[in-house]
């Protein structure tokens, strides 16, 4: 089963198991990790559930699209180029096996 570790900037990690094909958004929302918010429901048009991939496991995650590229650029927490990313566009066990993201310290 695919896990997500969800690093916090004030608390201890969530660390989750998650269903196969389910974004890295649903999985928080669906386990209550606090700092995803996923207000457009995973369509990209929102950038409520932007995360900063950990170095480690950027390799292997898909392509950022145009869609994702320019939400990303209106997230509350400064945009990292390397790391930033939409969880709601990262799919577990289909984009990876192990994940481990740092939550942002504001969404909205
Ligand atoms: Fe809205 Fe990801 S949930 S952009």
């Amino acid at each position: 089963m695919p896990t997500v570790t969800y690093h916090h900037p004030d608390a201890d990690p969530d660390v989750v198991e998650a269903e196969d094909g389910t974004s890295v958004m649903r999985t928080a929302v669906g386990h209550g990790v606090p700092g995803i918010v996923g207000e457009c429901g995973g369509q990209a048009m929102c950038a409520t559930c932007h995360v900063y991939v950990r170095e480690e496991y950027l390799d292997g995650l898909p392509e950022i699209s145009d869609d994702e590229d320019e939400m990303l650029d209106c997230t509350t927490a400064p945009r990292d180029d390397e790391r930033s990313r939409l969880s709601c566009q990262l799919k577990c066990g289909t984009h990876f096996d192990r994940l481990e993201v740092d939550v942002p310290p504001s969404q909205v």
